[in-house]
């Protein structure tokens, strides 16, 4: 028996990209690469780049877009929790800095570290807060400038990243059939090595010497992050739609993390969910970590495709190793 005193909804989305846009061929001059090879490997086009401003601004616009487009009263949030890997500084935290942009007067949040998974996990934390009955309005969002910790010389990494924000709003339910309804979230430390920025914290101050290494950069072994990614998005996939009774049929949508167009179609697959099911956006704006899936469920909702009631299942892999799947069910007429 679930002691749950609410489900959390959906009730308001937003979000916000730069328009300054970096496309295949802009590589080809600086790398050695070419916009088939890119297109073919990745499914990425273009991606967006914040020229001036932080991961603060990409938040702030995000959820000033939320607010203005559903007439949030801003003195009602009482929570706000940031999904990044690339905060504005170590501290103060990232969702302090928003919260003094966007003048929210009477709200606490904290930042939330989990690469690619960070939105599915600030999204079941923002659900947890809500379903306690403690809190009525949680503002969740997930932004990053990955342009900021990209190394523009490492063709491996550089064509992947761009920058965007997008925010969800929670509120509370009593009708158990609406809202987030099961999740499946993990951790796994052994991933340390094959995706990761060395220079910077505590392991490795930043010196000289982790500047000329190029530490503070992102690194990735594609190829190994590749395997281990196909099978965590689509085993955890599997289990919430076992663990929700659901049936490919039933899922109105895949809302997978965007890091890879092979990936997600073999997470479908694996799912039985055929590709007009899947939503996606990573030709347009590439991976921006924590802000690609609730930026493909605003841009489609906002396209008339989602209605209440939906089944969606989000899916996500990412650094440390995190992954996860969540059913999530559409609330918003
Ligand atoms: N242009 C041209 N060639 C490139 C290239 C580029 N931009 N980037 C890499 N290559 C080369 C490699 O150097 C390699 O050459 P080699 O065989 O001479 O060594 C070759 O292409 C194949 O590299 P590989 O790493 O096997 O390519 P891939 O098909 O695995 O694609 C990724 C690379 C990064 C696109 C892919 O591995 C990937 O998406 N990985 C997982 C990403 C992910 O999910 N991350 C978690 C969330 S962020």
């Amino acid at each position: 028996m679930s002691n749950k005193k609410f489900n959390a909804i959906v009730t308001a989305v937003g979000m916000y990209v730069p328009d300054k846009i970096l496309d295949n061929k802009y590589f080809e001059q600086i790398v050695e690469t070419s916009d088939e090879w890119i297109l073919t490997r990745t499914g990425i086009r273009e991606r967006r780049i914040l020229e001036n401003g932080a991961t603060s601004d990409l938040a702030t616009l995000a959820a000033q877009d939320l607010i203005e487009k559903h007439n949030i009263n801003k003195d009602e949030i009482d929570a706000l929790i940031i999904a990044t890997v690339t905060p504005d500084m170590f501290f103060p935290a990232t969702a302090t800095l928003v919260q003094y942009k966007l003048g929210l007067p009477n709200v606490w949040g904290f930042d939330l570290s989990a690469a690619c998974s960070g939105f599915l996990f600030a999204l079941q934390t923002g659900a947890s807060l809500i379903e306690s009955g403690r809190y009525k309005k949680v503002l969740v969002i997930g932004a990053d400038k990955m342009s900021s910790i990209v190394d523009y010389t490492d063709r491996n990494t550089c064509i992947l990243f761009g920058d965007a924000g997008s925010a969800f709003l929670l509120e509370p339910t009593e009708d158990y059939n609406l809202g987030l309804k099961n999740s499946i979230l993990r951790i796994d430390g052994s991933g340390k090595d094959y995706l990761n920025m060395l220079g910077g914290g505590s392991l490795n101050p930043s010196t000289h010497e982790t500047v000329d290494k190029r530490w503070h950069y992102i690194y990735q072994d594609g190829k190994a992050v590749f395997k281990v990614a196909v099978k965590g998005m689509a085993d955890v996939s599997v289990e919430v739609m076992e663990m929700s009774g659901l049936k490919s049929e039933d899922v109105a949508y895949l809302v997978p993390h965007q890091a890879n167009m092979r990936i997600i179609d073999a997470t479908a697959e694996r799912m039985g969910v055929s590709k007009d099911k899947v939503m996606i956006n990573i030709d347009k704006y590439g991976n921006t970590t924590a802000a690609t899936i609730p930026s493909c469920i605003t841009e489609y909702y906002r396209a008339g495709k989602l209605k209440k009631g939906d089944n969606l299942i989000l899916a996500a892999f990412g650094a440390g190793y995190t992954w996860g799947a969540s059913h999530l069910v559409w609330a918003i007429d």
